[in-house]
């Protein structure tokens, strides 16, 4: 019988596998991290209220498991602020190649003890694990995906193990998985009775080889996850993880003499010593690098170059659905135009830049595409409560 797993494993991580070489999703697919430090801000958040939670600790870790090319890494390190910033280690876990990335530190195995929060922003997904047609009984997928005669699915034992390991490592804190996936009742229901495995090359779905040319990935069953690490736990849709977080990117139709337009994240209020501001400082706690352009320039970053999401709508700039009205930069007028640069520059350059930051966050919330990912947020030692609000469970 042949070792599918075996097969994926050699695939991606042999010798001259595909993430043993070094390739990155920014040239093979779009993930999160790469249309802008949007997520960055909002781990940001939840960050701090895990900070909070911890007492704001001497030393508070932020650690990302499968961290590719260390988008989201860098960009948490450039973001962070005030006290914080001062007090946080960031660490990129690989098994690819190491990147330099300023102010993050490299690793290829996982640290031992995390106080703070871990992240695996799309990690799961490539945890090979096998691929079978049924019917077939075995203790996992008469547990979590039945499957009935020619239906193919994937024992997602593997995943649950790595997500037990990742979520044990941390000492106190929290541990979120980001993922696409399903859960039981869509499964069951015979939503998924082809299968997920998948694979991508160059920003395309391509037929899946073993290789080591493409990626190869299937949808994560984070239910699964979830009860495999154990402990208190919540399973929610990124787009009302992000809601809560403070991203709802809105922008401030009042224009550009309205001041803060289109920022969108709960980190620009809040007291020094509460959650809701990261690094404490009392200023206005808005990570640094929010604004202008966004994202790293690579394909699949905000230019909308095509590269494809690999779950669900097309990627892309143009989602600018909570953009709404009919105001033009430059728009508002002599209204509080300040001197030389007046409404038509600065203002205006001002009014873009926070639209294009509503059209990443749009993105990051749709419905369907990026929105429609999963986030398993554990508690260790701190309760989820304290870090979000009561939401609806995920049904992608
Ligand atoms: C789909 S990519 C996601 C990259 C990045 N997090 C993102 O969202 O853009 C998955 C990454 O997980 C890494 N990976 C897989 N298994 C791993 C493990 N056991 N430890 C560390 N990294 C791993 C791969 O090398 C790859 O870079």
């Amino acid at each position: 019988m042949v070792d599918s797993e075996a097969l994926w494993r050699e695939a991606l991580y042999g010798p001259s596998g595909f993430f043993t070489r070094g390739e990155v999703p920014a040239d093979h697919f779009r993930t999160a991290p790469l249309v802008g430090p949007e997520l960055a801000e909002a781990l940001l958040v939840l960050l701090d209220r895990v900070d909070f939670a911890l007492g704001r600790p001497a030393r508070l870790d932020f650690v990302d498991v499968g961290a590719g090319g260390g988008e989201l890494a860098g960009a948490v390190r450039s973001s962070a602020t005030g006290s914080l910033a001062a007090r946080l280690v960031v660490t990129a876990v690989d098994v690819g190649p190491a990147r330099s990335v300023p102010g993050v530190r490299w690793r290829s195995t996982l640290p031992g003890s995390v106080r703070g929060l871990l992240v695996g922003h799309e990690w799961l997904d490539a945890v090979p694990c096998p691929l079978v047609t049924g019917p077939l009984s075995h203790p996992w997928l008469d547990r979590w995906w039945p499957v009935g005669e020619g239906e193919r699915a994937e024992i997602g034992e593997p995943r649950d193990a790595a997500w037990a390991d990742a979520v044990s490592r941390v000492a106190r804190g929290a541990a979120l998985a980001v993922d696409y996936g399903h859960v039981r009742a869509d499964r069951v229901a015979g939503r998924y009775v082809a299968g997920t495995f998948a694979a991508y090359r160059g920003g395309r779905r391509v037929e899946p080889v073993f290789d080591g040319t493409c990626d190869l990935t299937a949808h994560v069953a984070l239910d699964a996850c979830a009860e495999a690490a154990g402990g208190e736990w919540v399973l929610v849709s990124q787009r009302d993880a992000l809601a809560a977080l403070g991203l709802v990117g809105k922008v401030d139709m009042a224009g550009p003499a309205g001041g803060s337009a289109g920022s969108g994240t709960a980190s620009e209020s809040g007291p020094t010593d509460r959650p809701g501001s990261p690094g404490g400082s009392g200023s206005s706690g808005r990570p640094a690098s929010a604004g202008l352009a966004g994202g790293s320039g690579k394909p699949g970053s905000t230019s909308g170059s095509g590269t494809a999401a690999r779950f669900g709508a097309a990627s892309g700039a143009g989602i600018a659905g909570e953009v709404g009205a009919a105001s033009r930069p430059g728009s508002a007028g002599g209204s509080g135009g300040a001197g030389r640069t007046g409404p038509g520059a600065g203002a205006g350059l001002a009014w873009l830049a926070a639209a294009e930051r509503a059209s990443r966050i749009a993105e990051l919330r749709a419905e369907g595409g990026l929105g429609s990912f999963g986030w398993l947020l554990h508690g260790v030692g701190v309760p989820v409560s304290s870090l979000v609000p009561p939401l609806p469970p995920w049904r992608p």
